[in-house]
């Protein structure tokens, strides 16, 4: 025999909701449906902060390094430390090229600093100004950091073939696409979509970080490079990383949205569970990459 409370919620499920309040027992099983509901609420939004924080503590880790490397070598005038890292970080008397080169890396400091400040809630809500002006930056910085860097790939300062070249590309492509989004959506006052582009823009611009950690990811776990000629550094593993550096994030934002709009408490929960899943996913793959390309950079 079923307990009375769960007949009693059986019943109300049933019925379907006409917008107008009903009789006595209707509010005491909404409030049990209610209940169930707002817990999956939180929960999704535990969850997301939780990847936030990881991911915001692993762009700061990139930032550290970014200082830490690119800065400090360049207040010690030795530039051509740089080439340590990638091909045609500094070409001696290329005074165009390493300019394009030197800004992209300062812009990477800033808009990867910038991005972060940007979705802090509490920045935007107790300093609207900042976020205003921050924001204009990170537009700014997107459209740097999209030309510069295609201008980088296709005058041959790239690691890696064309698969990755194009990948790259359309990377850049989608990083000043995305802040026009943000940009429209902001100047006609249509917030909750500026807010979904934002969160887009952030996860593209991010592209560059998330090949990072995942390629450092992948070399942990197969215990060395696989699926990739580390001399020439092609092959299949790195064009599969570099096209999902940007399409893996941006299908499970998609998803988040569309169970913030749609989605059940059942369907909140399941999509809790990726964000954890991809929580432990982000937190190692940033573990690998500091320890493979970051660190050992700062010593
Ligand atoms: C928007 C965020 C971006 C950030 C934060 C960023 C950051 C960096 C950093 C730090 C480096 C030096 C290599 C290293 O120390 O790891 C680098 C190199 C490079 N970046 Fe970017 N970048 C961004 C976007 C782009 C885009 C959109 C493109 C291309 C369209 C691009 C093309 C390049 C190229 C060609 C290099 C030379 C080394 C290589 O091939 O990886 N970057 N970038």
């Amino acid at each position: 025999m079923p307990h009375p409370i769960d007949a009693a919620t059986l019943i109300a499920d049933s019925i379907p909701s006409t917008g107008f309040s009903t009789a006595t027992p209707r509010p005491v099983v909404l409030s049990r449906q209610g209940r169930s509901s707002s817990r999956a609420k939180s929960t999704l939004q535990a969850a997301v902060t939780g990847w936030f924080v990881v991911a915001g503590l692993g762009q700061l880790m990139f930032v550290a390094y970014l200082f830490g490397f690119y800065g400090r070598t360049a207040v010690l005038g030795r530039f051509e430390a740089w080439n340590q890292v990638f091909q045609r970080a500094h070409v001696a008397g290329d005074t165009g090229h390493n300019a394009v080169v030197a800004m992209h890396l300062a812009f990477a400091a800033l808009i990867t600093v910038g991005g972060l400040l940007q979705l802090i809630t509490g920045v935007r809500r107790w300093f609207p100004r900042f976020h205003r002006w921050n924001g204009r930056a990170y537009l700014v910085s997107a459209f740097v950091m999209g030309l510069g860097g295609l201008a980088m790939v296709w005058t041959g300062t790239n690691v890696g073939d064309i698969s990755q070249q194009i990948a790259i590309s359309i990377n850049a492509v989608l990083i000043m696409l995305c802040a026009v989004m943000v940009l429209r959506h902001a100047l006609t006052r249509r917030f909750a979509l500026h807010r979904r582009w934002a969160l887009r823009l952030f996860l593209v611009v991010s592209g560059v970080w998330f090949f990072r950690i995942g390629l450092a990811l992948w070399i942990m776990v197969n215990q060395g490079p696989a699926g990739f000629d580390p001399d020439t550094f092609t092959g299949p593993a790195l064009t599969v990383i570099a096209f999902a550096q940007y399409l893996l994030p941006l299908a499970m934002l998609q998803l988040y949205f569309h169970t913030q709009d749609r989605a059940g408490s059942h369907g909140r929960m399941a999509m809790s569970a990726g964000l954890f899943a991809s929580t432990l996913v982000t937190a190692a793959g940033i573990v690998a990459a500091s320890m493979m390309l970051w660190l050992p950079h700062l010593r």
